[in-house]
């Protein structure tokens, strides 16, 4: 199918953005506005309540007529088509040829939209009913390790978007884990992470996932050999590894080359990304931990995001609030950073999934059609849970020259079950922090002045479950695409990460070459080796 590219005037959407720069710029002042007038009248609503969340914009410095501006921008950048096609199948990953439908992952009964071809719903269904088998046997100790045993532990292989959505889902969703049951994962090619997570466990009462959509990323390729091998040095005969292997990948030959089970292997469709995949066959460890019930209740919570933003308005759009606030900050504050802080400790590993989602989808500088852009794009995304960062970094954000954006997650209400009242603590912390970073302190001593102003968005979930996690996730999917789609970027592909791939091949066979040989073997000397390479390897050879 030919790639889908909306019907955009380019003199309408730059006007769009001059405008929208125009009134950035003259709002640089980091004063902080003037309590909002609220609700003002046909402008975006100050809170957004969206799948059981609730996204409250109040604190965040956009005064009423930049937010026309911003909505004649999500107008001429042709949001809610882009939105359209993308839901319905359309090829709207231009370079790669490909759609973009990880939210048929989590529709598949048709639900959310009836556009779709039959033979995507059959993958989805397909994929979780045997994604339900393994887990089910697994959960049930119906699966045995080739001892007899039942797993007691699952070690999922895998990098980036193979790792970083399950890691955190798992994490997030440690109350709801089997008794028995522990998840592990494992990314870095580094054998002392390796280590690290090995020396804990029984490769008798072990199950590998091995997850790899291409099976050409060399980390997870070396760690699974590595993983097989310490397998097969526990004493599991070679024709028994099956029973400690699965495969998640769309090279399912390869798979079983490792000797997984055909069975096993779980196919990774190549209409959705790795960033965007925890929903499909690379989110198994999550069912194994959570149960199939509830990872259906994720896969709900999600759809009911997705339903959100297909139907609501942008003034009344969480994600697309999200990414017109995005990219009024980064168009105003000129930080070049974003910060994402869960007052939740079981979110802590949600800003490093946000970095991939956002900084792979939208970190480029030419548009989908190959031109390139006059403006900055994706901010890095960074963070770390509170109340720790109040004791790290929070300094920098409430007196620092540079204003960076926060998106503050909360979790729950006033109530508190904790002895200690240590919930309640908490959020008590998340509210002071953003009213201190809204409003500021004045104080005739400049240094315990605090300025202000500084651009907050808290995302409250009532609770943390599947169901939210879901909602939450989604959210930031289709904010990351709306974000990429105003700046005209393609944000479903990742071309920037195959250079620094091919090199480390040339700089291996480099660093294996005999001692005094620097000037690389022709077969690997893809680039010409510049002198600060050949000294770094001169020097790494010399230890
Ligand atoms: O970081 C580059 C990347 O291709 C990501 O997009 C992807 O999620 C990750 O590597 C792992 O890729 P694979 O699942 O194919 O091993």
């Amino acid at each position: 199918m030919n790639a889908y590219f909306p019907p955009i005037d380019p003199l309408k959407l730059e006007a769009a953005w001059k405008a929208a720069d125009t009134l950035a710029k003259s709002c640089r002042g980091s004063s902080p506005l003037s309590p909002r007038p609220s609700e003002p009248d046909g402008e975006a609503p100050l809170t957004i309540d969206a799948a059981g969340l609730r996204v409250d914009f109040a604190r965040q410095q956009i005064p009423p007529h930049a937010q026309s501006a911003l909505h004649a921008l999500a107008e001429a950048a042709a949001l809610a088509n882009w939105r359209d096609a993308m839901l319905r199948g359309e090829t709207v990953n231009a370079s790669e040829g490909r759609a973009a439908l990880h939210t048929a992952l989590r529709d598949p009964n048709g639900e959310l939209t009836d556009d779709l071809p039959e033979s995507v719903r059959h993958t989805v269904r397909q994929t979780l009913a045997r994604m339900r088998t393994i887990s089910d046997q697994v959960r049930s100790g119906v699966w045995r390790g080739a001892s007899g045993r039942p797993i007691s532990d699952v070690l999922h292989l895998g990098i980036g978007g193979s790792q970083l959505g399950p890691e955190l889902a798992c994490d997030a969703l440690h109350r709801f884990s089997h008794p028995r049951l522990r998840n592990h994962f494992l990314g870095n090619i580094d054998p002392d992470r390796w280590h690290r997570v090995s020396r804990d466990l029984n490769p008798h009462t072990t199950l590998i996932i091995i997850a790899s959509k291409s099976w050409r990323t060399p980390e997870t390729a070396r760690n699974a050999q590595a993983a097989r091998q310490w397998l097969l040095d526990a004493g599991i005969a070679e024709g028994l590894l099956g029973r400690h292997l699965v495969a998640v990948s769309s090279n399912l030959e390869a798979a079983q080359s490792l000797g997984v089970l055909p069975e096993n292997i779980l196919a990774c469709p190549d209409w959705v990304g790795g960033r965007y995949s925890l929903w499909g066959a690379v989110g198994l460890p999550i069912m194994m931990q959570v149960g199939p019930e509830a990872f259906d209740a994720m896969l709900a919570g999600a759809r009911s995001m997705d339903s959100h933003f297909a139907r609501a308005p942008v003034s009344g759009n969480a994600p697309m609030q999200l990414a017109l606030t995005s990219a009024w900050n980064a168009a105003r504050l000129g930080s070049g950073t974003e910060a994402v802080i869960p007052y939740s400790d079981a979110l802590r590993r949600l800003p490093a999934h946000l970095q991939q989602l956002q900084m792979e989808s939208n970190g480029k500088s030419v548009n989908a059609r190959g031109e390139p852009l006059s403006r900055a794009t994706m901010p890095v995304v960074w963070g770390e849970p509170g109340t720790d960062s109040q004791h790290s970094f929070f300094q920098a954000l409430h007196q620092g020259v540079a204003i960076h954006p926060i998106d503050l997650i909360m979790v729950g209400g006033v109530s508190d079950t904790d002895p200690w009242l240590r919930s309640r603590v908490l959020n008590a912390n998340a509210v002071a922090q953003a009213q201190a970073l809204s409003n500021g302190y004045e104080h005739a001593d400049p240094q315990r002045r605090h300025p202000g102003g500084r651009p907050v968005t808290i995302i409250h979930l009532p609770q943390l479950n599947p169901a939210t996690l879901g909602a939450l996730i989604a959210l930031y999917e289709h904010k990351t695409v709306c974000l990429g789609w105003l700046w005209g970027v393609n944000p479903f592909d990742q071309w920037g990460v195959e250079l620094g791939k091919r090199l480390a091949v040339n700089v291996e066979a480099l660093m294996t070459a005999s001692t005094d040989q620097v000037a690389p073997p022709e077969a690997v000397a893809e680039l010409t080796l510049d002198p600060a390479t050949e000294s770094t390897l001169r020097y790494l050879k010399s230890l």
